[in-house]
């Protein structure tokens, strides 16, 4: 059989929301993928443990069991495409896949980020393709982008909405005023959050894809394991008011920057101003923001779940997969987009050593010098104060609420600062402290 008319027969582990947006995009548009790629990309087998649902999908165009380990074995698939999420037995089957020299396309962003650098040291032993682009921000081409659009540039930093279902608690949070347990269970109703809802609301699910844009922005090992996770849980919609009012937005950003010391890698509340494009980014959608020495910051935008949006970033990497299959692995766009010998075990900062600006709110007895106080200890820390407001006590109250934003200082210094606060009699229980980042340059 000729290259162009050689079928790429694909094995699908798992057939629900992805699996069946994949199958259904891949019958749909089957026509228009083959003029693309010059090769036919067919579903051939499908397991899934409920085999009847998957039959009733495939429709008798491919062969059903819920064998998955026996469709990693077999001799007649080109193509393994894994949907079944989880990092246990997702992994054994993708290593069996490779071994058998099978071609893996996954949608699982855990376990890139947590497995990844074993999964391709043996896919290149092994001289296949590991295609993941569905892994990070469903629909998006973000992978794609960074691998390949941007190579010529050194990345800077990168900044993205990558979780849908705390874009859209604090979307709700923001719109309606209502605080954060209210949203949760209407974000489950909606089926946007992860089967365990804390992987969404305490940052893991962004720290997953986080990790994975890092690495092959920055050509470095995946590193989820140093990644700082800070979740939404106990954002307090009055913040996220205040914060409006100095004209920011409070968004769940999973933000990495490359400087000389090594690279921060961290998940978590942040204000962003209201006027970037990307503080406007609402409801499930997501969004990167990625800064390159020649480009400048470059943005992109889509829906980062649902059926057929993650079967778009599948079906694409399928079709990459159907081209370069008879490659050879140098061919091919590396793993992590830098050659695997120049791939470079960058240094992850630890959080206190990290650089931001910082919103900071404190509830105070509403008597003289207390300000003072405050300002003498982030003069004392030398941090600069950006922007100051008071919120007047309410009748009979003497308690007042001062929300201060600050320049850019090392993390360890605004955590003395903070502590000095704390600690002065007028101060009323907790500094609040969300990290600020004008994401300008
Ligand atoms: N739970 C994820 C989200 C789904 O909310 O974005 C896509 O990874």
């Amino acid at each position: 059989m000729s290259k162009d008319s050689k079928v790429v027969r694909v094995g699908l582990l798992g057939i629900g929301t992805v699996g069946g947006g994949t199958f259904n995009v891949l019958t749909r548009n089957a026509e228009e993928i083959t003029r693309r790629t010059g090769r036919q990309i067919k579903v051939t087998h499908v397991a899934d443990r409920n085999v009847q649902a998957a039959q009733a999908i495939v429709n008798g165009k491919a062969q059903v069991s819920d064998d998955a380990f026996a469709l990693v074995e077999n001799p007649d698939i080109d193509v393994v495409v894994e949907l079944i999420g989880g990092y246990t037995i997702a992994k054994e089957l993708v290593l069996k896949a490779i071994a058998n020299k099978k071609h893996v396309v996954t949608a699982n962003k855990a376990l890139i980020a947590l497995h990844g650098n074993e999964i391709f040291a043996a896919a290149k032993a092994n001289n296949v393709i590991v295609a993941y682009e569905a892994a990070v921000a469903g629909g998006i081409p973000i992978i794609k982008a960074l691998r390949e659009g941007l190579g010529a540039n050194k990345i800077e930093w990168i900044a993205g909405i990558i979780n849908g279902t705390t874009n859209f608690i604090l979307t709700e949070m923001r719109e309606k005023g209502l605080a954060f347990a209210d949203v949760l269970g209407e974000a489950q109703r909606l089926g946007y959050a992860e089967a365990d809802p804390t992987f969404d609301v305490e940052g893991i699910d962004a720290a997953h894809k986080l990790t994975i844009m890092s690495a092959i922005a920055f050509g470095m090992p995946m590193k989820f394991e140093q990644a700082y996770t800070e979740g939404i849980t106990k954002l307090e919609q009055k913040d996220i008011k205040y914060a409006e009012e100095l004209g920011y937005r409070v968004k769940l950003l999973g933000i990495s920057k490359r400087n000389q010391k090594g690279v921060e890698l961290r998940v978590h509340p942040t204000l962003i101003p209201e006027k970037r494009l990307v503080a406007n980014v609402n409801g499930a959608m997501n969004a990167v923001v990625v800064k390159g020495d020649a480009v400048g910051p470059t943005l992109y935008y889509g829906a980062g779940a649902g059926a057929e949006p993650t079967a778009s970033a599948v079906v694409a990497d399928l079709m990459d997969v159907a081209r370069l299959m008879d490659a050879t692995t140098e061919q091919r766009v590396p793993y992590l987009a830098f050659q695997p010998e120049h791939v470079q075990d960058l240094p992850i900062l630890p959080i206190d050593d990290i650089e931001s600006a910082y919103y900071l709110r404190m509830r105070v007895s509403d008597k003289p010098g207390v300000l003072a106080d405050v300002t003498k200890i982030l003069g004392d820390g030398n941090i600069s104060i950006d922007a100051m407001m008071q919120k007047e006590p309410d009748e009979n109250e003497t308690e007042a609420e001062i929300v201060i934003l600050t320049h850019i200082t090392v993390e360890k210094n605004m955590n003395a600062a903070i502590a000095a606060i704390e600690a002065l009699a007028a101060i009323i229980g907790k500094v609040t402290r969300i990290r600020m980042e004008e994401l300008s340059k």
